[in-house]
């Protein structure tokens, strides 16, 4: 508990002075406490033991008797096993909590200074989104919000793949069907279905292969037509994701689309600028880097494919435009990418030579934001029952639909429209929260009833609890906003516990986003709203007669719906006041 410590330090100062450990770093030392039942914070004496070559054991019972006269308001002191364990004491808890309570931010700094690029969801045209771009774009979103909370300076960037070779035959295909029949499949979303005709008529039929190279030559050389037929594509798909990203409710807007095809232009500027730093080498007719430390299956060192022998571009020559327009015109700090771990050496070869070429320096950071795949209940990666590809649209259908027969059980009062916008926010939550709560690299597995179950670490559950301290407020007589004036003090265990999650918002955020992992804010709501549930069975909130006590635990009541609303908001999750 960083806070904890924060307020601890002095006193430890003092102690260690006393003890001839002034000079030995000793401040990293503190830390969470490993064992929660031991305390919130502590310090193991195990390295110092080598210094006043004593034991670890003895050492922590002489700092724990010195320090505790000092600490007599902030924590109770313990020494077990070599550790000095500080447990917060109620009177700082109920502190904290009542100053948290009185700030609209919860805690939270506002100090964040950089320019930073996100790299998200990134669907590729007249193809169907899948689950990959699903997470994406769900764990980018969350990414988004919370860098922005934190004050930084983000540009959303959806770098859709709208360029290649492939739309050669696709404009092709599209003329064959007419304009308006194709139009009308790919703004439904038939993508896949749509993309899969075209392949086919490509490689079987000769003179619709030529038709197509004939066009991919067209669309390079920037044809008028060509390219008008290529914006029918890319408008349709767009259409279709934007459809997608509306019943997700996410910040993505056309504004921030940022393909393949935007840096077409500076893809000789990339080949001009290799060749000039050296590293460009001629390999079969094409233009290769050699990023070094990288090996083909044989064995043989692999190269970076900037130019094909025919005169096209790869993937990862947009990648290097993208970095040297990220760093001179939008003068970002740090990239991030939340792309799935297939591409980490795709990746990983595209930063080591955009360092090596210059095209950015110790000033930038780039970041893999990885992440694993979605299974199914058996373990393979989840498929539409036919085996196909699962239209988001669809899948994000359902379970809205499963959403409003789940609350329509819980609650039957609630109707019509006010049931219907409650369940999107359950559905569409239990939807990202599963994704955004498990550990980001890991898999995981797409299990309806788990995802919208009441209970566990799920949306509904947090949603729930939120809900019910809405329905508190309803019964009481008094305003709510004039709660955060009111004093916090604990008395029971159970208001001290649920104040100790509580003050550990700001902490729990800000690792949160240094790690890029809003799987450890989850496990924080999660251990809040579980607190809460302890907290609520046993102790009556209204009607005890007592004023003070009454205010001070609708006060931890607002504290722990304000920070459900906040961190549930930065997951890009909505909470509703009924459910
Ligand atoms: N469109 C790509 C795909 O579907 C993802 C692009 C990720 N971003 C990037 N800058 N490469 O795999």
């Amino acid at each position: 508990m960083k806070q904890l410590i924060d307020d601890s330090l002095p006193a430890f100062s003092t102690v260690m002075k006393e003890m001839g450990l002034s000079d030995i770093g000793w401040e990293g030392l503190l830390g969470p406490a490993t064992v929660e039942d031991h305390g919130d914070a502590a310090m193991p004496c195990h390295s110092l033991s080598r210094e006043l070559k004593r034991s670890p054991g003895d050492i922590a019972d002489e700092i724990c008797s010195l320090i505790s006269p000092l600490l007599g308001e902030v924590a109770i002191v313990s020494s077990i096993n070599g550790f000095v364990n500080l447990k917060a004491v109620p009177s700082w808890l109920s502190s904290k909590a009542s100053s948290l309570l009185s700030d609209p931010r919860i805690g939270v700094g506002e100090g964040g200074r950089l320019t930073i690029a996100v790299d998200y969801s990134a669907p590729n045209v007249a193809k169907e989104m899948h689950v990959g771009h699903l997470r994406s774009t769900v764990i980018g979103d969350a990414l988004v919000r919370m860098l922005e909370f934190k004050g930084h300076l983000v540009h959303r960037e959806n770098h859709v793949g709208d360029w290649g070779t492939p739309f050669g035959m696709l404009i092709e295909h599209l003329l064959d069907l007419g304009e308006d029949e194709a139009a009308n499949e790919l703004g439904v979303g038939d993508l896949d279905s749509f993309y899969k005709q075209a392949r086919v008529k490509f490689v079987s039929d000769a003179e619709f292969a030529d038709r197509s190279r004939s066009r991919v030559v067209l669309l390079q050389g920037g044809d008028a037509e060509t390219l008008r037929l290529w914006r029918v594509l890319v408008d349709e798909s767009m259409r279709y994701f934007n459809e997608v990203y509306s019943m997700l409710g996410v910040l993505l807007t056309d504004d921030d689309i940022m393909g393949e095809s935007y840096y077409q232009d500076l893809l000789p500027t990339v080949v001009e600028r290799l060749s000039n730093s050296g590293m460009l080498e001629n390999s079969e007719g094409a233009d290769v880097v050699f990023p070094g430390g990288w090996k083909n299956r044989d064995g043989e060192p692999l190269p970076m494919i900037i130019r094909k022998a025919d005169g096209g571009f790869n993937y990862s020559t947009s990648d290097l435009a993208c970095i040297i327009d990220r760093v001179e015109r939008l003068e970002c700090d740090q990239f991030l990418y939340v792309v799935g771990t297939p591409q980490k050496q795709h990746f990983e070869m595209v930063f080591q030579v955009a360092r090596k070429a210059g095209f950015m320096d110790d000033r930038h950071s780039s970041i893999h934001v990885n992440f694993g795949s979605v299974l199914d209940t058996d373990g393979r990666v989840l498929k539409s029952r036919e085996g196909e590809v699962i239209k988001l649209h669809d899948l994000l259908s359902e379970a809205v639909i499963r959403a409003n027969s789940a609350i329509e059980e819980k609650n039957p009062e609630l109707i019509g429209e006010q049931r219907n916008n409650v369940a999107s926010m359950v559905g569409i939550g239990a939807v990202k929260y599963a994704d955004l709560s498990t550990e980001r690299t890991k898999d995981y597995v797409f299990e309806w009833e788990k995802m919208l179950s009441f209970e566990g670490n799920t949306a509904p559950y947090l949603q729930y609890a939120h809900a019910r301290i809405c329905s508190i407020f309803r019964k009481w007589a008094g305003e709510r906003s004039e709660i955060p004036d009111f004093e916090i003090s604990c008395c029971e265990p159970e208001e001290s516990n649920l104040a100790r999650r509580l003050v550990r918002f700001p902490s729990a955020l800000d690792e949160t986003i240094s790690t890029f992992s809003p799987h450890k804010l989850c496990t924080h709501l999660h251990s809040v709203a579980s607190a809460f549930a302890s907290f609520y069975e046993a102790c009556q909130v209204l009607g005890s007669g007592d004023e003070a006590v009454e205010k001070s635990r609708l006060a931890l009541c607002e504290l722990t719906a304000k920070q459900l609303e906040l961190g549930l908001g930065l997951l890009g999750i909505g909470v509703p006041e009924k459910m």
